[in-house]
């Protein structure tokens, strides 16, 4: 088994303005969005939680406030369930609570593109591995996609990314990853390509939204190299690390939903309203009917 450093801290980039998303993100961040009845970002924070990763850095800008808010305490809420007897709902809130001391958040000031959001956590991260979850990703899955990332790490060390399989003729749209050797729950990455020409991509396994990365990266990303739409990206900066350090892919067995996209988000509130036996028998109907009537 390779010695590695655990991974202790996730970055979760949440300045991003959200333009597909407005009018809805023109005031609220889209990662406050609900899918039934959370936002999408604490999904992605419980997924973070699960894997046994115990500091939460956020990347906020302007307009983010509310996500600070949303991972604290709300005394005069909790003392108003408390009085109510409303036992439940309070253990909802407290379940979802990080420890004092184990959330950080940092500006990114503008929002220059993926990578310099991840770049913003340096000094929080330090020299360290670190997991990086897009937080408008939501993964279903019956284990949690960072938690099997973790577990692959921890045989085979480097950096790992996680990749779910998309429509040959639609791999045009994604960053897209070859595929190399099989190793224990994954296997080696041979490329990456942000958004292959048609007929080009050497695969059709896409990267998801979940990362494992060295800290190497930050000196890479603090080069401030610009790429797609002008922006600072955290898969130029991959492909830069690559060179120097191996990289695996996860393959992440479960649906991904990119709920920073309109029908992405619909379709995880239908997903997540499925699994709910409080609410699956009424909306299963009326899916039904209305699909009928289409
Ligand atoms: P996206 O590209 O999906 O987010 O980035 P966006 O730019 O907000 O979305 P659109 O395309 O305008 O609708 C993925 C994640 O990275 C964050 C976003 O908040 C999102 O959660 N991000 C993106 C940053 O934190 N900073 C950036 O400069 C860009």
């Amino acid at each position: 088994m390779t010695m590695t450093k655990k991974i202790r801290k996730a970055v979760l980039p949440v300045a991003g303005l959200g333009t597909r998303f407005l009018p809805a993100t023109k005031a609220v961040p889209k990662e406050m969005l609900t899918v039934v009845d959370k936002p999408v970002v604490q999904y992605v924070v419980e997924e973070a939680m699960d894997a046994g990763i115990d500091h939460f850095v956020f990347v906020t800008g302007r307009n983010k406030g509310v996500i600070e808010d949303h991972f604290d305490i709300q005394p005069e809420l909790e003392d108003t369930l408390r009085s109510r007897g409303k036992t439940a709902e309070l253990k909802t809130l407290e379940d979802m609570l990080p420890a004092a001391g184990a959330t950080s958040f940092t500006r990114q000031q503008a929002p220059l593109g993926l990578g310099h959001a991840v770049w913003c956590a340096r000094d929080i991260v330090g020299d360290e591995p670190f997991a990086l979850l897009l937080p408008d990703m939501i993964m279903r899955a019956e284990t949690g996609c960072m938690s099997g990332m973790v577990k692959l790490y921890e045989k085979v060390g480097g950096n790992i990314v996680s990749v779910g399989q998309c429509d040959p003729d639609l791999a045009h749209k994604y960053g897209i990853v070859g595929k190399g050797e099989d190793v224990d729950g994954g296997f080696r990455i041979t490329e990456m390509v942000e958004k292959p020409e048609k007929g080009t991509a050497p695969s059709n396994y896409f990267m998801n939204g979940r990362y494992i990365l060295q800290p190497g990266i930050f000196e890479i990303l603090s080069r401030h190299e610009r790429g797609a739409g002008n922006e600072i990206q955290v898969t130029d900066a991959m492909l830069k690390l690559a060179d120097a350090q191996p990289f695996a892919a996860y393959p992440f067995d479960g649906e991904t939903y990119d709920c920073g996209s309109k029908d992405g988000f619909i379709l995880a509130n239908v997903a997540y309203a499925l699994d709910r036996s409080d609410i699956k028998p009424l909306v299963a109907d009326e899916l039904k009917r209305l699909i009928g009537r289409a």
